[in-house]
């Protein structure tokens, strides 16, 4: 897939469609018992999602000339608990949104029980497909630490229940960053880590710069997830736009407004670009995808 380097396009779509069809062909078949749970599972997994965690855990594999076959794990693993977050995260129990990704969400097409059981079985079949992996049994542990920290009560679901917890309450911006690390940033941190380490293990500086760059990363995905509900619309989005100010949600635009918002966001880019370059040139692709953060339309 490197020989010869690929420009960005042809190489993000390259990996995107290598975990689709890692996804397609080792998610069960709809056809199998209980059909309408893997059915669920295969709508929220499959839908036209931008695949940026999976992106990422390719963009710094790169950089340690991990092998392809042990991205595809790491990389559809990720993404299927991404994809368990997001249809936990539209259920009336939390956000209460009907569409994305474009489509009804997963509670609106399969209801309540079955799309909570789907983002469960989503999250389990991750840990069950980096457990299978050919990768070294020490590399394989570690992946599954990083990925099960990262998903916890200390990353994406403890980060959740702070964003739920604060629905009309008001936030600090040291708490607001706090969240936003936590609900978002960690898996992105763990897209890089994950990446990195299905490779030549990085050296303590090397982790160092990826964890930071990692974060940076998170946060700036949120910003711009913040930014884009209040500047795009719902067709754009492929989910309803304008829904936290609707549900009073504590957001980067809610506590310091949108010019500041912007303004951060260019500030934390640049000192993520810097940090990126001392990676050295096997880091253009996760150069490149970081730019695609920042300007991203949807
Ligand atoms: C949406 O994530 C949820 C957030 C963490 C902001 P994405 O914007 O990556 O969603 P998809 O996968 O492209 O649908
Ligand atoms: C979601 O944040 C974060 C996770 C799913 C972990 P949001 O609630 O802002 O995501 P969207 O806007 O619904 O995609
Ligand atoms: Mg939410
Ligand atoms: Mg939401
Ligand atoms: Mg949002």
């Amino acid at each position: 897939m490197d020989h010869p380097p690929l420009d960005f396009t042809n190489w993000s779509t390259t990996c995107i469609d290598l975990v689709n069809h890692f996804l397609d062909t080792h998610l069960p078949a709809s056809d199998s018992e209980p059909s309408v749970l893997h059915e669920a599972m295969r709508y929220a997994a499959l839908g036209s999602g931008k695949r940026i965690r999976p992106l990422l855990c390719f963009a710094s594999g790169f950089i340690t000339q991990a092998k392809t076959e042990d991205l595809c794990v790491a990389a559809s693993a990720i993404e299927l608990i991404h994809a368990y977050s997001l249809v936990h995260d539209d259920m009336p129990a939390m956000d209460n949104d009907v569409l994305r990704r474009g489509q009804p969400t997963c509670h609106v097409k399969y209801g309540e029980a079955i799309a909570l059981l789907a983002g469960d079985t989503l999250q389990t079949l991750a840990f069950q497909w980096l457990s299978e992996s050919s990768n070294h049994p020490e590399k394989q542990l570690y992946l599954i630490r990083l990925l099960s920290q990262a998903s916890g009560s200390m990353g994406m679901g403890g980060g959740q229940a702070i964003d739920l917890l604060h629905v009309n309450q008001a936030m600090n911006l040291s708490q607001l960053e706090t969240m936003h690390k936590m609900k978002t940033g960690a898996l992105i941190e763990a897209s890089i880590l994950m990446g990195a380490y299905c490779g030549h293990p990085p050296q303590p500086d090397q982790h160092d710069k990826l964890r930071q760059i990692g974060q940076n990363l998170g946060l700036i995905f949120q910003i711009k997830d913040d930014l884009l509900d209040i500047q795009s619309d719902s067709a754009t989005l492929g989910k309803t736009a304008g829904k936290d100010a609707a549900r009073n949600k504590p957001t980067y635009v809610s506590i310091m407004g949108i010019a500041k918002a912007e303004r951060l966001l260019e500030q934390l880019a640049s000192e993520t670009y810097l940090l990126i370059k001392q990676l050295g040139d096997s880091a253009h692709y996760l150069m490149q995808l970081s730019q695609l953060f920042v300007h991203r339309q949807h």
